[in-house]
């Protein structure tokens, strides 16, 4: 097998910048409609170990995300309540765990571990809400999904912002970006 160091010269640095560049789609989502096909598209895409960050004010939507998402790997019916004292529920998914996350309450960023974060992030579905709450803990290769009241009551904003390639690819395959 040979080597070609000189072609790797020529790799142009602004393109490899551009590739690592976390990449950001805005959306309109103008109903609960659409925030719904949102969260089950990103659904059928999700893999064990994905983490997908909620972020946004109170009322924003991220419960209502992570519960249509929830839904389309377990049962359209499933009981999904809002993690706000329990700060994490779990589900048993399509393709493994679901594990969701309310980090409001979290006064430490460090209490993130004994809500089991390691083993979630192994193997599991993350859904984080509040993750700014578990500082610099974050995972790197995370899709962030903000959300923003914008023109009216169920009119909502979403920024997306993928800090690993594969997960722009996958927003480009619902259809986003
Ligand atoms: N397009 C929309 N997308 C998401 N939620 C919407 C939309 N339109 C209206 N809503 C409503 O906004 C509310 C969002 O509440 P939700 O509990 O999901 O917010 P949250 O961001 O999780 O708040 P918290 O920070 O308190 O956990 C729900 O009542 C939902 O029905
Ligand atoms: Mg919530």
């Amino acid at each position: 097998m040979t080597y070609d160091i000189p072609l790797l010269q020529k790799v142009d640095m602004n393109t490899v910048t551009e590739l690592n560049a976390n990449e950001t789609v805005t959306i309109e989502l103008a109903g609960l409609k659409a925030t719904r096909d949102l969260a089950q598209c990103l659904a059928r895409v999700a893999k064990p170990g994905d983490v997908i960050a909620l972020s946004g004010d109170l009322g924003a939507g991220k419960t209502t995300f992570a519960r249509d998402f929830i839904r389309a790997l377990t049962d359209p019916d499933e009981d999904v309540p809002s993690p706000t004292f329990t700060l994490v529920q779990t589900y048993e998914g399509d393709s493994g765990e679901i594990w969701h996350f309310d980090l409001y309450r979290l006064e430490h960023p460090e209490e993130v571990f004994e809500l089991g974060i390691e083993d979630a992030l192994v193997d599991g579905i993350s859904l984080i809400e509040w993750p700014d709450h578990m500082g610099a803990y974050i995972p790197r290769d995370r899709l962030e999904v903000r959300l923003t009241i914008t023109k009216g009551k169920n009119h909502r904003q979403a920024e997306l912002i993928s800090h690993n390639p594969s997960w722009s690819e996958r927003l480009r395959a619902c259809g986003h970006g």
